[in-house]
């Protein structure tokens, strides 16, 4: 395999990171491909315990470089402290780029954020506040700023005023409160462009000499397949596609490039913020769940909502993405229940449905149908071979690969890198 993407098939937080560290041990590039510093990828290694939310997290393998794609919109200032964490750690930064074409977060898109998100009172969407959808939005309406536009600037104080001007006039007409100004942006902007200089360049030639010369290329996707704003729970979604096709669109890697697409999965689910969740537990299995596996956003700290592992959104996750494998994550977290429960397909108005709605109201209507398993209720975070696994969780993860028609690949039986059992070798 030379370019595998990793990619989140739920909504978000299924371990892509630790599955890109573990992966990355054989890699020569790591892409980041989408989103921005929504995104929190926990990563525990040799070095320590990191939340990464820009830097691709293979960043700690010393032979590989590390790349934020086109299609990442980035906080500069939060790039700046993640660099600077990192390199506090000891660990090396210059093999860091940032791709030029990258679209930069403004303070006008983390004030927008907030405003929209009040403005949609009960509505809200539950965002993270890091002004992802209207940096996103700017971007599709051609009113973006991109890393590379701070290497010159003349040419970023003429469109950094053009633009200011318009979003000045929404924060004040609109919203009613006060206008931003341009020279403080402007100035606290160019600061971050110094800093950033060394890392802002066309990466362009980079990933294409990689892909040519059949180097070991991992892409490494940010929040999950059910927050795509196309196949996702729209419009609680985000902004940017997560997905598989995404991928390629984020890197400027060409589709019929991509060897290996892996679906991270945990082995229930979570999800953070609003919108419908048909298997959601709000009873003391969820809170078991929770508090068993720490279940609080990486990025916010918000408690994570959870519930049993829904194989019909899972199938939509596998057709959409094409996956040519899974990363089951988190299986250690199921080891003292009981029972463990599958949601093969739903109940809407007395009819059963086996594929995922497109619409959230359809969605928030529907009842989930459960299989159930006996749970193996023994340890398993030591195990590092699929046949020592209890018979038990063998049966559960040969059940899933059967309702989803996809081979697991990998097991997480813990959040360490040397805690997955490899069931089938990827690279
Ligand atoms: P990401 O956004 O997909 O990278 O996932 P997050 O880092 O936001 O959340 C996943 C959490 O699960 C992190 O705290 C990881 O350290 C942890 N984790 C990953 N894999 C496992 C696993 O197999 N078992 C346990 N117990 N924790 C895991
Ligand atoms: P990683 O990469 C989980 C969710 C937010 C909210 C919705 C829209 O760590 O898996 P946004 O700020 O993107 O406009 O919020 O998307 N969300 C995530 N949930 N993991 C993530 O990333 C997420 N990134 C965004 O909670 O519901
Ligand atoms: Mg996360």
């Amino acid at each position: 395999m030379s370019v595998v993407a990793v990619i989140g098939a739920q909504w978000g937080d299924e371990g892509k990171g630790k599955v890109v560290d573990f992966l990355t041990e054989k890699a020569k590039v790591v892409i980041r491909f989408s989103g921005g510093d929504n995104a929190g990828h926990t990563v525990i290694n040799p070095y320590g315990e990191f939340r990464l939310h820009l830097i691709p997290s293979g960043i700690f393998h010393p032979q590989v470089t590390c790349i934020i794609g086109n299609g990442v919109a980035v906080n500069p200032s939060v790039l700046l402290g993640e660099i600077d964490e990192l390199q506090k750690c000891g660990i090396d930064a210059s093999r860091l780029f940032l791709s030029d074409r990258a679209h930069l977060i403004m303070p006008y898109h983390i004030l927008f954020d907030g405003l929209e998100e009040e403005r949609r009172g009960g509505g809200a969407l539950g965002t993270t506040h890091k002004g992802i959808g209207p940096a996103f939005a700017d971007k599709a309406a051609r009113l973006g700023i991109r890393s590379g536009d701070l290497l010159d600037r003349e040419a970023f104080l003429t469109r950094l005023s053009a633009v200011l001007e318009f979003k000045n006039a929404i924060l004040t007409k609109v919203y009613g409160v006060s206008p931003l100004f341009l020279e403080e942006i402007y100035e606290q902007y160019c600061s971050y462009g110094e800093r950033l200089a060394p890392f802002i360049r066309e990466v362009d030639s980079v990933v294409q000499v990689a892909v040519l010369r059949k180097e070991p290329v991992l892409l490494e996707g940010a929040q999950g397949t059910l927050l795509d704003p196309d196949f996702g729970t729209y419009p609680y979604v985000t902004s940017s596609s997560p997905l598989a096709g995404g991928c390629c669109i984020g890197s400027g890697i060409g589709p019929t490039n991509i060897d290996y697409v892996l679906g991270v999965f945990k082995a229930y689910i979570t999800r953070v913020g609003g919108g419908p969740m048909p298997t959601e537990l709000r009873d003391e299995t969820g809170e078991l769940i929770r508090e068993r596996a720490h279940e609080y956003g990486t990025t916010t700290g918000r408690p994570r909502r959870c519930g049993w592992f829904d194989a019909v959104a899972g199938r939509l996750s596998v057709q959409t993405n094409g996956f040519s494998g899974i990363a089951l994550t988190r299986l250690d977290i199921l080891d003292v229940l009981p029972v463990v429960k599958i949601c093969t397909g739903y109940k809407l108005d007395g009819e059963t449905l086996s594929s995922f709605p497109s619409s959230a109201v359809t969605l928030a209507r529907c009842q989930p149908i459960y299989e159930e398993l006996p749970g193996w209720q023994s340890q398993t975070d030591e195990i590092r071979s699929f046949e020592h696994l209890p018979s038990e969780a063998r049966r559960y993860v040969t059940r899933l690969e059967e309702l989803l028609s996809c081979p697991v690949g990998l097991i997480s039986v813990g959040p360490r890198r040397e805690q997955t059992i490899v069931v089938k070798s990827i690279w």
